[in-house]
């Protein structure tokens, strides 16, 4: 066998508190990255071409780059630059600047995914642009873009396992230390059971959401 049942048990209480900060930082960045989301999916959609490059221009360097690359260049760069903060702190800030621009393109997709007759009938009541988005447009996108934010929230929870590169102890981080210093891999057998309790829930979420949004479709 190439993992030792007996490590199993042994294992788990480490593994659990990194399973926390991992936890701790997804609770923390998916949150604060909605809004700043939405900010750039605004400003990609503006009429001003000003707003409209700089939305653009971020969203494809952040999604053009690796989130590894971007980790590193926070990591190194921001002591470099007179800021010395916790890698906690510089990782939790990575995946809400890395996740804002995907997440930037889900809320488009959604917005665009509404049909124009909705716009004009907002504005044939008298709502103004700012209006007819909160009112009309985004409550309706809300139910559109959930499956694909929670997967976008699975894929921030996954990432959090690149910050053990910065040294946050995070669930992959502990199961890293173990496995170093004893050449038993079982806790990264054990550290995969810790990721799939929150990713499997999460996956069939999607998949029951997204069945029952092609049922209202077809009807
Ligand atoms: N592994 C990819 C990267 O390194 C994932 C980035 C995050 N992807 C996402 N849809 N949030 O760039």
């Amino acid at each position: 066998l190439f993992f030792n049942p007996a490590t199993i048990v042994r294992c788990i209480p480490a593994l659990f508190s990194g399973w926390l900060l991992s936890l701790a930082v997804v609770a923390i960045s998916f949150p604060l990255a909605i809004p700043l989301g939405l900010l750039w999916s605004f400003m990609r959609m503006a009429k001003h071409r000003v707003p409209r490059a700089i939305g653009a221009t971020y969203i494809n360097i952040v999604r053009g780059t690796p989130l590894f690359l971007q980790l590193y260049i926070a990591f190194f760069g921001l002591p470099q630059m007179g800021i010395n903060i916790t890698p906690f702190a510089v990782g939790a800030i990575v995946l809400i600047l890395n996740s804002s621009a995907y997440l930037a393109e889900i809320f488009r997709a959604g917005i665009q995914s509404i049909s124009k007759g909705q716009f004009e009938a907002s504005r044939s009541l008298g709502m103004n642009g700012v209006q007819t988005m909160f009112f009309v447009i985004i409550p309706q996108t809300v139910r559109r873009v959930i499956p694909t934010m929670t997967s976008e929230f699975i894929l921030m929870y996954k990432d959090t396992a690149l910050l053990s590169a910065v040294g946050v102890t995070e669930l992959m981080m502990r199961a890293k230390v173990i496995t170093a210093t004893t050449g038993d891999i079982t806790p990264y057998i054990v550290a995969a059971g810790f990721y799939l309790i929150v990713t499997i829930p999460m996956t069939k979420f999607i998949n029951s959401m997204e069945s029952r949004m092609g049922r209202g479709r077809k009807r």
